[in-house]
């Protein structure tokens, strides 16, 4: 079974505990785009950990995780990830491969990321980790890729570093007038030791992963970030420089998603987002800050209060569409209990006229709709202990019922806590 797991919204949909969920039936986990901007927290027996590069189903003991080309590698956060997996009594180093075409982040990246940041007057609201940089970086072939790391001496390694940073390092001086203590030998030094240190297997996994899966072994594919934060079909300019839809698959790891059997969706019963950007069904009060206190809705990378707000269906129904979901997984429903009422986005207005889905993904259209709501009855009562789906009080099935068809795919999983058993399966 080939299986990707995909955000369906702005990222935070509580992807990490899903794949945890289903690590154990397959033989790989797999991540193909993102870097350590991710924030994947998985809750084990109370214990938390936050994945920010490595694929969350490492807390499965079973699974052997892959970390395809398509995803941009932080050395330091690799090296302190692997790390602190160890010190919590995970075993890391031996079930670990990564792909020698991975582009590395590296120092310049990150400065660059943030002074731009600081910068600019139209904020993307980053997490200031280098992806955009790095990408940048890999599309105009100036990048760094792991197998420079350990294919390069010391001194070839610098001298690439050296040839590829100028730009930036100018930039950082003339533009942003930074003065940065730019040293390419000790850049390449502290990048390979590191690396070198860690002992992770470093393959062609285009070659393995096509040949594991023809014969026979199974692969669950983790989205990071989500839909809406695609590079090319999310809310653009506010998304992530990767393809966070399904379509990064194919580029981020050498598999044609035509060997994909399902696509699970994940929608967070409500929505949130972090950073800037337009956000229709947006709360920016009480509700969404109880929203906000109840579901935990801080910024597992930067800690960031996340912005809050009913449930988007216009914005679920292109997700779904582009990212080819065949079942969904609905998470956090939990935090909903104590509301009264609970709103769902199930149309945009624009200039009187209605549409499903957003006529255009830019900030222009989706800054000018009006959503249009149905409210629906609160059901007061704790979930966190149903157990089947005829447990839930009638009022969360008509909730969960009424997104399943307005999206026209089934919900599959419904999360009613972060622990991996509060599950209920409708299957
Ligand atoms: P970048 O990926 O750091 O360049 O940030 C670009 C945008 O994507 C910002 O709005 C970030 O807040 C958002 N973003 C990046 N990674 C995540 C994530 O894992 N969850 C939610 N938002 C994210």
């Amino acid at each position: 079974m080939i299986t990707l797991v995909v955000g369906m919204q702005w990222g935070d949909e509580g992807k990490a505990k899903v794949i945890d969920l289903l690590a154990s039936s397959y033989d790989y986990v797999v991540r193909y785009q993102g870097g350590a901007n991710a924030g994947h927290t998985v809750v084990v027996d109370d214990k938390k950990f936050i994945f920010h590069l490595l694929p969350s189903g490492l807390m499965n003991p079973s699974a052997i995780v892959v970390v395809g080309n398509g995803v941009v590698i932080d050395i330091d956060q690799l090296f302190d990830e692997i790390q602190s997996l160890e010190n919590l009594g995970f075993p890391v180093r031996n079930r670990v491969i990564i792909s020698d075409k991975a582009h590395v982040v590296m120092e310049y990246h990150k400065i660059i990321d943030s002074l731009r940041e600081k910068a600019s007057p139209k904020k993307i609201g980053t997490t200031s980790r280098g992806i955009g940089p790095c990408y940048e970086d890999k599309i105009s072939r100036r990048g760094i890729r792991i197998s420079d790391i350990v294919n390069l001496e010391v001194n070839q390694l610098a001298k690439k570093i050296e040839t590829f940073a100028q730009e930036k390092v100018f930039l950082m001086k003339n533009l942003y007038n930074y003065d940065y203590d730019f040293n390419a030998l000790k850049l390449a030094e502290s990048c390979k030791s590191k690396f070198e240190s860690l002992g992770v297997e470093v393959r062609n996994t285009e070659i393995l992963l096509n040949r594991e899966i023809n014969s026979g072994k199974s692969v669950l594919f983790e989205g990071a970030q989500g839909i809406l934060l695609d590079i090319d079909f999310g809310t653009y300019p506010y998304v992530t420089s990767s393809n966070a839809s399904s379509s990064g698959v194919s580029t981020g790891t050498g598999v044609s998603l035509k060997k994909v059997d399902n696509v699970i969706g994940i929608v967070k019963s409500y929505t949130t987002r972090v950073g800037e950007g337009p956000f229709p069904t947006e709360q920016d009060n009480d509700i969404g800050q109880e929203i906000r206190n109840k579901g935990g809705e801080f910024g597992a990378t930067t800690g960031r209060p996340r912005r809050c707000g009913w449930l988007d269906l216009p914005l679920l129904r292109y997700s779904s569409i582009v990212g080819g979901i065949t079942e969904i997984f609905l998470t956090k429903i939990d935090v909903l209990s104590d509301l009264d009422e609970i709103k769902v986005c199930t149309d945009y207005s624009i200039d009187g006229e209605i549409f499903d889905m957003p006529p255009f993904m830019d900030p222009q259209t989706l800054y000018s709709v009006k959503p249009i709501y149905k409210t629906f009855k609160g059901w007061k009562k704790k979930l966190s202990d149903v157990k089947k789906f005829e447990d839930f009080p009638k009022e969360a099935i008509a909730y969960i019922d009424f997104i399943q068809q307005s999206l026209n795919v089934p919900i599959t999983y419904v999360s009613v806590g972060p622990e991996r058993h509060q599950t209920v399966i409708l299957k």
